[in-house]
C-alpha cells in the first residue's frame, strides 16, 4: 500500500523532521516513540506501514533538505548520527521537495500544484497521496462570497484577484487531484463551504486544523478533570515563548492572532463556559526550535475555597509533531481507501480546533479514534 505524503512546506521544521524520522524508521535506526498509531490499540493492517510512506512536496524556499537536517540536529531536534547515516536518502530528496508553482491566476496555480502531485503520483506508482500543510501560519483569511458556493469559486479563480489564501488553494489544488488534505496549522485551508462541496464531488475525505503538540494537549486533558470534578475554573492564562521559523512567523500580529484563537477553543468547549485569561505567543529568538509554556489556573472549590494550579511545559515542537504528521498521514490514507469522503471528526484527537462539533477531552478523542480504527479494520 505505497502512500504518497505530499508536504506543502516541504523545506520547513516540521516536515524535515518528519520525512528524517519515516526514513529513519524503514532502515530500522530508529523507535517510533510518538507514533499513536504504533499503540497496540490503533495498530492495524488498514493502516500503509511507515515505510510504505513515500515523500514529496512544494516550498517557496532552496534550503537543501540535508542543510535544513543538519540545522535541526545542531539546534537538538535530530539525533546527528541519523543525519549522517541517511545523507544518501536525504539528498535524493531535494528533487522530490519542488518549488511552489505560481501561474498568472489562482486558477492556473492551482492546475500547477495538482500537476506536480498527479506526476509524483504515478512516478512512483502510488495508491493515493494525502497533501499535508505543514507551511507557515496565515493571517485568517478576509471573506469573500466566492468561499460559499464552488461555482462561483471556480469563475472567481479564473479571475486576476486572488481569492483564496495559500493554505485554501493548496486544498482546493489536492481536491482536484483526487487527494486528500491534512492542515497541521491553524490557516483557513478547507474550513470553506466550496471547498467542501469539492470534497464531496471528488470523494475524497480532509482533517484539521493545527496540530496539537504542548500547551494545549496539555489542557485538553487538565480541563476535563475540573469539569468532572465539578470545580469552578475562574481564569486560565498562558504563555508561549517559542523561537524558531514558527516563531519568528508567528512575531507578526496576524498569524499569531490566528494561532492563538485556535488554542482557546478548547476550555470553553470542555468547560461549557469561557474562563478569564487569554493565550499569550512570544518570539524568543535564543529558543531555537524549543518551546516554553506557563499556564496559571484559577479555580474554586467547595464553599468558594480558591485554589490555584501552575504547569510548565517545555518542548521540542517538531519532534512532537512529526510523529503525528506520520500518523494522520496513515489514518486519512486509509479512511480515503475505506471510501470515506468529508470531514473526519475521529481524527480531533490530533488537532488543537478540530473539525466538526466534536468532544475536546482528550480521552473521549482517543475513544472514538480507536472506534474509527476498528471499523477501517
Ligand atoms: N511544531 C509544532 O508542534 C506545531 C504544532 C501545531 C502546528 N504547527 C504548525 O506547523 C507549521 C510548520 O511549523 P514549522 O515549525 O515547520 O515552521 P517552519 O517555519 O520551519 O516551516 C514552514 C515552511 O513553510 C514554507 N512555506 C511558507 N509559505 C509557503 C507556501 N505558500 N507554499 C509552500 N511552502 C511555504 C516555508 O518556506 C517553510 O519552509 C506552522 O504553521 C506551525 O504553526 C506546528
Amino acid at each position: 500500500m505505497r502512500t504518497g505524503v505530499w508536504l506543502v512546506g516541504g523545506r520547513g521544521s516540521v516536515a524535515v523532521t518528519s520525512i528524517v524520522g519515516a526514513v529513519a524508521l524503514r532502515a530500522g535506526l530508529a523507535e517510533p516513540t510518538g507514533c499513536v498509531t504504533e499503540l497496540p490499540q490503533l495498530r492495524s493492517p488498514a493502516l500503509p506501514g511507515l515505510a510504505d510512506l513515500v515523500f514529496g512536496g512544494h516550498d517557496v524556499i532552496a534550503t537543501p533538505i540535508l542543510k535544513k537536517a543538519d540545522a535541526l540536529a545542531d539546534a537538538g531536534v535530530l539525533p546527528g548520527r541519523l543525519v549522517t547515516a541517511l545523507q544518501p536518502e536525504l539528498a535524493a530528496m531535494d528533487a522530490e521537495v519542488r518549488p511552489a508553482p505560481r501561474g498568472a491566476t489562482q486558477a492556473e496555480t492551482a492546475a500547477l500544484v495538482a500537476a506536480d502531485i498527479d506526476e509524483f503520483r504515478r512516478r512512483h506508482e502510488l495508491g493515493r497521496v494525502v497533501v499535508v500543510n505543514v507551511s507557515s501560519t496565515e493571517p485568517a483569511a478576509e471573506p469573500h462570497e466566492a468561499h460559499a458556493a464552488l461555482d462561483v469559486l471556480r469563475e472567481a479563480l479564473r479571475g486576476p484577484v486572488p481569492v483564496l489564501p495559500p493554505s485554501s488553494l493548496y486544498a482546493y489544488a489536492a481536491f482536484t487531484a483526487g487527494c486528500s488534505y491534512v492542515d497541521f496549522t491553524p490557516s483557513t485551508g478547507a474550513r470553506l463551504p466550496a471547498l467542501a462541496q469539492l470534497a464531496h464531488e471528488r470523494g475524497v475525505p480532509y482533517a484539521g486544523h493545527d496540530g496539537k503538540t504542548g500547551e494545549t494537549l496539555v489542557k485538553s486533558v487538565l480541563a476535563p478533570m475540573f469539569a468532572m470534578r465539578a470545580l469552578a475554573v475562574r481564569s486560565w492564562s498562558g504563555a508561549n515563548l517559542l523561537g524558531g521559523g514558527d516563531g519568528a512567523n508567528l512575531a507578526q500580529p496576524a498569524p499569531n492572532a490566528a494561532k492563538a484563537a485556535s488554542k482557546q477553543r478548547v476550555l470553553a468547549e470542555t468547560l461549557g463556559y469561557q474562563p478569564q485569561g487569554d493565550t499569550r505567543i512570544e518570539y524568543v529568538e535564543d529558543l531555537g526550535e524549543f518551546k516554553t509554556a506557563w499556564d496559571l489556573v484559577t479555580f474554586r472549590g467547595f464553599l468558594g475555597t480558591a485554589m490555584r494550579l501552575e504547569f510548565s511545559w517545555h518542548g521540542c515542537d517538531s519532534a512532537l509533531a512529526a510523529p503525528l504528521v506520520l500518523d494522520l498521514v496513515r489514518l486519512t490514507a486509509a479512511a480515503h481507501r475505506a471510501g470515506r469522503s468529508g470531514p473526519l471528526p475521529e481524527l480531533a484527537f490530533f488537532f488543537k480546533d478540530p473539525l466538526g462539533d466534536v468532544e475536546h477531552g482528550l480521552s473521549a478523542q482517543f475513544d472514538a479514534l480507536v472506534r474509527m480504527v476498528e471499523g477501517l479494520a
